[in-house]
């Protein structure tokens, strides 16, 4: 398995990543929350615009997982001006689950928060999204808090707050 890790850079590759967070977010939030929701927030959040957005103005890099090349996944990350590391996106497609990418992911993600000087990593989760929430528990994080967000059209997030110790 020759799995890479790599920041995007290119306009192409964000477009790319865009592509994939559209199939991904379909598959695995079905059964979580509605079609409309998960449309709403592909498009909010994941859509080539949001995230070229996100980049410019709110100081958010994106990285590119491949397998043997093939884009298979993607991280969204942002350092918050605290001792925070914000992990915002932490994806793999289906076909890739389950055979220790994710965890090549967040060793990624724990360096390059140590490299901005951070000490700790937080993100938000579903509170009924399991495998997400047994994979980070696996790792390290906790549970530090709840929280349920208003993000307009009549939809809220209703999540977990986990954070990791580096
Ligand atoms: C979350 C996600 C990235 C995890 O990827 P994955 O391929 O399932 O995870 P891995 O196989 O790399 O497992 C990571 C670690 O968690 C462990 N793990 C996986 N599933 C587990 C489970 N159900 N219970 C306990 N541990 C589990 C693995 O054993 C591994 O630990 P190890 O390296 O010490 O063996 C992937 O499932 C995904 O993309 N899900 C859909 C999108 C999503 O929900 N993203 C998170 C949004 S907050």
């Amino acid at each position: 398995m020759a799995v890479t890790i790599n920041k995007v850079s290119s306009d192409t590759e964000l477009r790319e990543i865009s592509e994939l967070a559209d199939t991904v977010w379909h598959e695995c939030f079905t059964d979580i929350i509605s079609l409309g929701q998960i449309d709403y927030m592909v498009e909010k959040f994941q859509s080539y615009k949001a995230m070229t957005s996100q980049i410019a103005e709110q100081d958010y890099s994106y990285y590119a997982v491949r397998e043997n090349a093939e884009l298979c996944g993607y991280i969204g990350v942002k350092p918050e001006r605290d001792n925070r590391f914000f992990l915002s996106k932490l994806y793999l497609r289906s076909d890739k689950r389950g055979r220790g990418i994710a965890s090549l992911m967040l060793k990624k993600i724990f360096e390059e928060a140590e490299n901005c000087g951070k000490e700790k990593v937080y993100l938000t989760v579903n509170k009924h999204n399991e495998r997400a929430i047994a994979v980070y528990l696996r790792t390290g994080f906790v549970i530090a808090d709840k929280a349920v967000t208003d993000i307009g059209n009549g939809y809220v997030m209703d999540d977990y707050i986990m954070e990791y110790t580096l």
